[in-house]
């Protein structure tokens, strides 16, 4: 990771935080943020120009960076990217956000989860160390996205008492994981079950004992977020369906840039033209 910091007369007045994996395929944009005092002077751009030639200076091809579409930056962002050539914004997931209301419907709505022969859900706290071993060899073994192995939120612990564990024959086969984002803020961040178990509502149940959980810890975790991809549609239905009524969401944007020659993505015209499903 690495941060870029710019100031004028030794005045700190914008930051770009920038991340890539080792010979990764690309670089993320993390974070970009001018002091409000201090736009519409070319900051943003120096950072972002900063931050593709230390992209491309990494051997990295391509740089991404991502936004919500109702964010107040949202705007600025998307005419600042157009104009460094960026690709056009594409929403890659929808954002649920909710609190106490939405998880006292969503128990409501559904029974606790009653035991079937052989498996067992509990809470991510109860993982002995041997079985967190298992859970670091079945991203090796399976084809788990780093989106969805705690491998993958290397910033954040895990939620220990909201995020469930799902066993099977005594084998750790499946996890509703949830990670504390900020003061009360809290995200349910990676549903996985082992693909031979797909199918039979156990993904609902984990989702439904985490959802459980939560709510009994609700005073000191009051709201929370996650993140559907935009065409699963399954489970935009399960969450209509199984869950709690969400107060608002938005939608993620992604756009990125090419830095090989030849290669960038052709720059358009701006006009307000963001879609998303926000309230
Ligand atoms: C987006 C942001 C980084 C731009 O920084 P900046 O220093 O003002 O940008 P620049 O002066 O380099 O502007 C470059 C171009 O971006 C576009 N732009 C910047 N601010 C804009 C605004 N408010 N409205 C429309 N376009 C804007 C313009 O095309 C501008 O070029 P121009 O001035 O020649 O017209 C800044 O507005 C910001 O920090 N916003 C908050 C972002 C945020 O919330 N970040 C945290 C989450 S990632």
């Amino acid at each position: 990771m690495v941060m870029l910091g710019a100031s004028i007369d030794e005045r700190p007045v914008g930051l770009a935080v920038l991340h890539s994996a080792t010979a990764a395929k690309a670089a993320f944009l993390e974070s970009i943020f001018v002091d409000p005092a201090f736009r519409r002077r070319g900051v943003g751009r120096a950072l972002l120009e900063a931050a593709e030639s230390m992209t491309l200076a990494a051997g990295i091809p391509k740089l991404v960076g991502s936004w919500y579409h109702d964010t107040p930056a949202a705007a600025a962002i998307e005419r600042l990217l157009a104009g460094k050539g960026w690709g056009e914004p594409t929403p890659t997931a929808t954002v649920y956000r909710g609190g106490r209301s939405a998880l006292e419907q969503t128990v409501r709505k559904n029974r606790p989860w009653r035991p079937r022969p052989g498996f067992e859900i509990d809470i991510w706290s109860t993982l002995s160390p041997d079985e967190r071993r298992q859970v670091d060899e079945l991203g090796a073994t399976h084809a788990i996205g780093m989106g969805l192995h705690p491998a993958g939120e290397w910033m954040l612990a895990v939620s220990e008492e909201t995020s469930v564990v799902l066993r099977h024959h005594g084998e750790v086969a499946g996890w509703m994981l949830n990670h504390i984002v900020g003061a009360g803020l809290h995200r349910y961040s990676m549903l996985w079950i082992r693909s031979d178990l797909v199918g039979r509502g156990l993904g609902v149940s984990i989702v439904i004992e985490s959802v459980r959980r939560h709510y009994a810890l609700v005073d000191q975790l009051p709201r929370l977020f996650f993140h559907v991809e935009v065409h699963n549609d399954p489970m935009h239905r399960l969450i209509e369906r199984r869950l709690g009524v969400f107060e608002r969401y938005s939608s993620l944007l992604r756009s990125e840039r090419s830095l090989v020659a030849g290669t960038a993505p052709s720059t358009r015209n701006v006009k307000d033209d963001r879609r998303g499903s926000g309230d």
